[in-house]
């Protein structure tokens, strides 16, 4: 595991987006796994840049999303779908058929987590798999549960989770209760992890996910077990692994 410190948000930002870039640059054709929240608005906004500065061409470019809250259509203003387009998608040239996100309105949605596994493995598996991290330690989301789901699945959302993520809608009972995420294996399965984390607040959960049990009650201390993990974080979301794990000099 890597842990690549930057002062600020922006520098963790400008760093994701340079690995980003590279990964484009070496391979055109590369597979993105992408996610959302605040965390990556920033990275995203660096990519939109560099695209409009001519330096990134993303017409062969295929990306695959972690997550979909259930019940909301990809054009309510919070769904991921939504999220995507306004965020990244709408602003380079990545043609819409290659942007693959689960659907939140499925009529089976069970069946809709096997046909997203098929299609990623179909498209030769993620190349760069974005995370971010929730306060519980949960990546995409994958909840703490008594087990690592393996494929992508229906998962219920923590209450912490629905609390956190009712600053996005009108109340916290409009936030759905369900979501199709992604699993710990599918996630695992990508060829390089790149989690970034900023603020304070990421500080302890970083820390605990990273240096402490493997346990599906920590869903990220997962990425312990793969071997090309990229860790971006700002000073203050370092401050506390920074004491176990030595930061590189990137
Ligand atoms: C959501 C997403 C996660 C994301 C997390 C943290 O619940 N499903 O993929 O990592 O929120 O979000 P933020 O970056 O806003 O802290």
């Amino acid at each position: 595991m890597k842990l690549i410190v930057a002062p600020d948000y922006a520098g963790i930002c400008e760093k994701a987006a340079d690995i980003f870039a590279a990964e484009i640059h070496r391979n055109p054709a590369c597979v993105l796994g992408l996610a959302t929240g605040s965390t990556p608005v920033g990275l995203y906004q660096a990519l939109i840049r560099r695209y409009q500065e001519g330096a990134l061409d993303f017409s062969k470019v295929q990306t695959f999303n972690l997550d979909e809250y259930c019940g909301l259509a990809g054009d309510h203003p919070q769904s991921y779908r939504y999220f995507m387009q306004k965020n990244l998608f709408d602003h380079v040239n990545i043609p819409l058929e290659h942007t693959y996100i689960p659907s939140g309105i499925a009529d089976d949605p069970e069946q809709e987590c096997r046909r997203y596994d098929a299609l990623i493995e179909s498209c030769g598996g993620i190349d760069i798999q974005l995370l971010g991290i929730g306060h519980n330690g949960h990546i995409g989301f994958n909840e703490p549960d008594d087990h690592f789901p393996v494929g992508s699945h229906l998962t219920r959302l923590a209450e912490s989770t629905i609390q956190a993520n009712s600053r996005f809608f009108a109340s916290e009972s409009e936030v759905p209760t369900h979501a199709i995420t992604m699993g710990a294996g599918s996630i695992l399965k990508a060829k390089k992890i790149l989690l970034m984390a900023s603020g304070e607040g990421k500080a302890e959960i970083l820390c605990r996910s990273m240096t402490g049990p493997v346990t599906p009650f920590v869903p990220a201390s997962v990425l312990q077990l793969h071997r090309d993990v990229v860790i971006l974080a700002d000073e203050a979301a370092a401050s506390l692994i920074r004491k176990q794990i030595q930061p590189s000099d990137e």
